[in-house]
């Protein structure tokens, strides 16, 4: 099935290839045909765009849209010197955590990461799951639970794990997905509060 459907795409292809000859509209060149537009055949002139990182200072940036909600937003700042978070030095939370960030005009980190949503479970011996204590037949069936922490916790602490600088590069082709944002989805994630949407 597979190969005759890519050689149905192949032929026409192939027709309104011809078509475009037949009618005058002149020969395809190669290098239309691509995204790049260089040789096809050869890769040695070919390099893709520089990455192009902001390199305004945290305080300096321009904030990305968001691509969804409850998206991790991408880091607009410039993060020289920030990078590798390690143990004993974490930079990103010396102006991200709650009780900072508003003199350092700083989207506070939210909610969702200074929760566990991990449920308790215990296997007894004979195999059976429990989750939060209750024996459950299926684990996927078992809805989200939220254990609020007073510390940020342990899985969010490194931060470029899931929040990446974003390049201001144009994208070669464009997007035209436009998201559907509740409330104030757009400018502050609310994760915690809809984190069983859609579960049943
Ligand atoms: C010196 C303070 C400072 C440090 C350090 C810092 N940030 Fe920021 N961050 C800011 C400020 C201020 C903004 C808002 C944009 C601006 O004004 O530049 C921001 C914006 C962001 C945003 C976008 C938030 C949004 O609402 O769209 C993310 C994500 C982010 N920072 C992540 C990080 C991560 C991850 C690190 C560590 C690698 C980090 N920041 C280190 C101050 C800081
Ligand atoms: C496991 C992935 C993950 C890690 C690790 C993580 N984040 Fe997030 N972050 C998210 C996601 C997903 C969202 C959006 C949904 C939400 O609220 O959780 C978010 C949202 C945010 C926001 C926007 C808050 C708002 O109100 O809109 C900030 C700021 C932020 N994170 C900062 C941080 C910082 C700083 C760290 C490190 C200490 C960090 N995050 C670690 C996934 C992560």
């Amino acid at each position: 099935m597979r190969i005759k459907k890519s050689w149905v795409g192949l032929i026409s292809l192939a027709a309104i290839i011809v078509a475009g000859c037949a009618t005058g509209a002149g020969t395809v060149s190669e290098e239309s045909l691509g995204l790049r537009k260089t040789n096809l055949y050869t890769e040695t002139s070919t390099t893709g765009d520089a990455t192009n990182y902001n390199k305004a200072e945290a305080g300096k940036s321009t904030k990305f849209e968001r691509a969804f909600e409850n998206a991790p937003p991408m880091i607009p700042h410039n993060t020289d010197g920030m990078l590798p978070i390690k143990i004993g030095n974490n930079a990103c939370t010396g102006c991200h955590m709650p009780e900072v960030a508003a003199d350092m005009k700083a989207t506070p980190i939210p909610a969702s990461h200074f929760a566990s949503f991990r449920p308790k479970t215990a296997i007894a011996a004979d195999g059976r799951i429990t989750k939060e204590g209750k024996e459950v037949d299926n684990t996927s069936d078992f809805k989200t639970v939220t254990h609020k922490l007073d510390t940020l916790s342990s899985a969010r602490f490194n931060c470029s794990q899931c929040h990446a600088p974003q390049s201001t590069q144009e994208p070669v082709v464009g997007n035209t997905f436009t998201p559907d944002f509740s409330k104030n989805g757009a400018k502050r994630s609310n994760l915690i509060d809809v984190i069983n949407e859609g579960v049943q």
